[in-house]
């Protein structure tokens, strides 16, 4: 292909301004298909596809508009994949900017365009969804101009659902995106964009060619991985599957190589020719990290191998979180696990319930902490609380930090300052656009991980958007806070805090522990400790006797019932010494309302 045909880009948008609904319009229109053959012929070779598991991930489809080919790059849109969409970024050379016409712009959007910027690309502002009454593109306008610093005077107005300005947009592709660059006689150089399981091809690898050709039945080696492959397939997806010779520099299409693991697949790798390789690989490989650490247990002993079974397929599809045994004197055997966020941690204990149906436990989550030992004795890095070293032997603890901008209307402003103010925040920036101001805070990871966000949208009824990224550690006053239940400490809830707040924060588990711990025939004390010192302390009265006393009495069958139904109900507790404590307990006691 003539490179100068060549156009490659992706869609920024935020959540429901329309980005699927226009995408599905641009494949439409330029497949020539009318609505009616768009639903029956697209959507049933779909079904086929599907019938035969053939997954086709996402939406990153080769479209044909006027003599050129256009590659539209679909991109994750949440901040804990951050890296991955830094990798579709480069391989791109401009973006559509989505922005709804009623609600403008959101704070996602803008750390998006910002990456988009720094990858020099040239971006179009689509200003969608003209048809709705309360649309204001001038307004939008203005707002990109003044939040974004673009220039928005020639942004394309549009209707995705309508249809209107679909060719606009991509003639505007056409004219404004430049095309690719990259020399088609130098040594083979695909960026390695995204990679997924697919049960009947493998692994499939969606690349980018930034220089030379990448042919089906060629040797190929990836440069960070260092392992060679033989291509077997490639192609595009139209959004169907079709199968090509060749990939030319500036191309994007996919190959397969007989991978069976996602995790041989590094996101960023260069992949080059193994016979003539490149001699150095493509800039800003980056190996992803873990960032959010937990324990995952089995509510029941029993399924601890099917947990390791169902670990172990999640991987196959997704490198992106680690596990390794861990064994707590409570819990019994179960896993570490760590994740690239918040969101990643939730969609991957959410399929481990629903798609492998398990009751787990999991652990209060925790970031990485670097410890400096004291005498010179080294570093080390925390990823559980339950494995602290004696605080005399600590010269410094430091934790990871990050950025956070926050979109909201004005009234919310108050409560959301003083939300980032209880979690530490430093505040770095407020501007106002319209009626709404955004907030820039300096925060510790650790004070978002648990329910920050969950706070931030209840405190402002939905309408603050957040985003953020990790600027590095500091050192912090941190503190071990161990939980005691009956005179034992329980690993699973202990947690490191900092001092300032670790009096608060004891205080609150103990109550919410007390409301949440059933009674038993003792008193039991809950406390709070730093080292050895109690911070915080509740009691949870005993039963009284006569209660009890009728579940001893009365026939054999009825006691056998009894029986029975302590046992379904001891499965969801937990025995700690003799106290039992409910599975909910465990999330809950660390909310921290
Ligand atoms: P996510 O997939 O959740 O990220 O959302 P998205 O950005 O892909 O948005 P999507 O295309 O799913 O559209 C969100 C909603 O807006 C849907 O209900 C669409 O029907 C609607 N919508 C999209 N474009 C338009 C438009 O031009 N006008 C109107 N009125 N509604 C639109």
């Amino acid at each position: 292909t003539d490179l100068s045909k060549i156009r490659n880009f992706s869609i920024i948008a935020h959540i429901d301004h329309g980005k699927s609904t226009l995408a599905d319009r641009l494949i439409q229109r330029t497949g020539g298909l009318t609505e009616r053959e768009m639903s029956a012929q697209v959507l049933d070779n779909m079904d086929i596809e599907r019938e035969r598991g053939i997954t086709i991930k996402a939406q990153t489809v080769r479209l044909e508009w006027k003599g050129h080919v256009l590659n539209l790059m679909d991109t994750p849109g949440h901040v804990d994949f951050a890296y991955e969409v830094s990798r579709s970024l480069a391989a791109c050379e401009g973006a559509l900017l989505v922005v709804d016409a009623a609600q403008g712009v959101e704070a996602q959007t803008l750390a998006n365009v910002y990456q988009s910027i720094e990858h020099d690309h040239e971006i179009v502002p689509v200003i969608n969804k003209i048809d709705l009454p309360a649309a204001e593109p001038e307004r939008v306008k203005e707002e990109i101009e003044e939040v974004i610093g673009l220039d928005a005077s020639n942004a394309v107005l549009a209707s995705a659902k309508s249809g209107i300005g679909i060719d606009e947009v991509l003639d505007a592709i056409i004219e404004r995106i430049p095309a690719p660059g990259g020399d088609a006689d130098a040594p083979l150089k695909a960026m390695l964009v995204d990679s997924w399981y697919d049960p009947y091809l493998g692994v499939v690898i969606l690349v980018r060619v930034m220089a030379g050709t990448l042919k089906k039945g060629q040797q190929i080696k990836f440069m960070q991985a260092g392992t060679t492959h033989l291509v077997d397939r490639v192609g595009c997806f139209r959004p169907k599957i079709e199968q090509l010779t060749e990939l030319g520099v500036g191309e994007i299409g996919f190959i397969t190589a007989q991978i069976k693991e996602v995790a041989q697949t590094a996101v960023g790798d260069t992949i080059t020719d193994a016979k003539k390789p490149a001699d150095a690989p493509l800039p800003g490989f980056q190996e992803v990290q873990p960032v959010v650490f937990c324990g995952l247990f089995p509510v029941d002993a029993n399924d601890f191998d099917k947990l390791r079974e169902s670990i172990h397929k999640l991987r196959l599809n997704d490198a992106s979180f680690s596990f390794e045994m861990e064994t707590s004197a409570a819990l019994g055997f179960g896993f570490r696990c760590g994740f690239l966020g918040l969101l990643h941690l939730e969609i991957i204990q959410e399929r481990l319930s629903r798609e492998y149906d398990l009751d787990l436990i999991t652990t209060a989550p925790s970031v990485v902490y670097e410890i400096e030992l004291t005498h010179g004795n080294g570093q080390l890095e925390l990823h559980n609380p339950a494995d602290m070293p004696d605080p005399n032997t600590i010269e410094e603890i430091s934790e990871p930090w990050i950025q956070a901008v926050i979109y909201v209307p004005d009234e919310y402003l108050g409560s959301i300052l003083k939300l980032c103010q209880d979690r530490r925040g430093i505040q770095k920036n407020l501007t106002y656009v319209g009626g709404r101001a955004q907030v820039t805070y300096e925060l510790p990871l650790n004070e978002v991980v648990f329910d920050f966000y969950d706070r931030l949208k209840s405190i402002s009824r939905g309408y603050a958007s957040f985003d953020y990224e990790q600027i590095g550690y500091r050192a912090g006053d941190l503190v071990k806070m161990s939980i005691l239940v009956n005179g034992e400490p329980v690993d699973a809830l202990s947690m490191i805090v900092h001092r300032s707040v670790a009096e608060s924060r004891g205080r609150h588990m103990c109550e919410r522990l007390k409301d949440l711990i059933p009674r038993h025939l003792f008193k039991i004390p809950i406390q709070a400790a730093i080292g050895g010192k109690v911070i915080a302390r509740e009691t949870i009265a005993a039963l009284r006797k006569d209660v009890t006393a009728k579940c001893y009495g009365g026939d054999i069958t009825r006691k056998r019932k009894l029986l029975e139904k302590q046992k379904e109900g001891k499965k969801r507790m937990r025995e700690y010494g003799s106290v039992q404590i409910p599975q909910e307990a465990f999330i809950a006691a660390l909310r921290m309302g």
